[in-house]
């Protein structure tokens, strides 16, 4: 394998992408990074600092110049402080996928991204990684599953942390940001060309992460 390649993985909301990429990045040994993490990071803090989810308000280019967003051995920080748990709630994920269709937003992140692309070899995931943040990626995911089987894996995962949603809450938050992600007008989610698509549906975590590392193994 060359000296520095890059893995893109896209698809929506629950099917597993970030799990996959963690494991694969270990199997690999190369950085793992989460960009959903990074909106989940900035609509956390525009709705901490009372900041409008408006494109044009000045407020938000003042918070995105003075916004630093990083991972550091697994953890994401922004502006100094782990955030890991307080960006995984339910209304966390709203305010993401908010504050993902405003293109100041997007352009502060993308290119933070692709700073983190060109420097080491990497596994992205998000929703625009294979078809913008890194075009010309080596090699290119697409994870999907059912909203149903998605849903059922987010509402088990809530439950262990103590969330209150019914499965029905979760299913109506999944479609929900599907169709966000879907119908945005900046870089929405769809497949790239050139991706594979992956269906997760009814397969374990250890059979998904195989048939990845069989992809890049096979496409070398
Ligand atoms: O993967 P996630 O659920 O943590 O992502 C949170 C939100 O961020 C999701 O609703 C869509 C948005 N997002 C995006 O627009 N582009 C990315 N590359 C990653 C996430």
């Amino acid at each position: 394998m060359e000296n520095i390649f890059r893995i893109a993985i896209d698809g929506p909301s629950g099917a597993g992408k970030s799990t996959i990429a963690k494991a694969v990045a270990k199997a690999l040994n190369i950085d793992y990074i989460d960009t959903g993490a990074m909106y989940r990071a900035v609509g956390f803090k525009m709705n901490r600092d009372g900041v409008p989810f408006d494109a044009d308000d000045p407020a938000l280019e003042a918070m995105l110049a003075n916004t630093d967003i990083d991972f550091v051995r697994g953890d994401i920080i922004l502006d100094g402080e782990v955030v890991n748990d307080v960006i995984r709630t339910p209304e966390v994920s709203m305010l993401a996928s908010q504050c993902s269709s405003l293109a100041p937003v997007r352009e502060k992140l993308v290119e933070i991204q692709r700073g983190m692309g060109m420097r080491k070899s990497v596994i992205m995931d998000g929703r625009d990684i294979g078809t913008n943040v890194l075009k010309d990626a080596e090699f290119k995911i697409f994870l999907t599953a059912s909203a149903e089987e998605r849903a059922s894996r987010r509402f088990k995962e809530l439950q262990e942390k103590g969330e209150t949603q019914t499965y029905e809450e979760v299913l109506e938050d999944i479609k929900q940001r599907d169709y966000n992600d879907m119908t945005r007008e900046l870089n929405p989610l769809c497949k790239a060309d050139d991706a594979i698509e992956v269906d997760t549906t009814g397969h374990g975590i250890e059979e998904v992460v195989d048939t990845v590392l069989d992809i890049i193994r096979n496409e070398e």
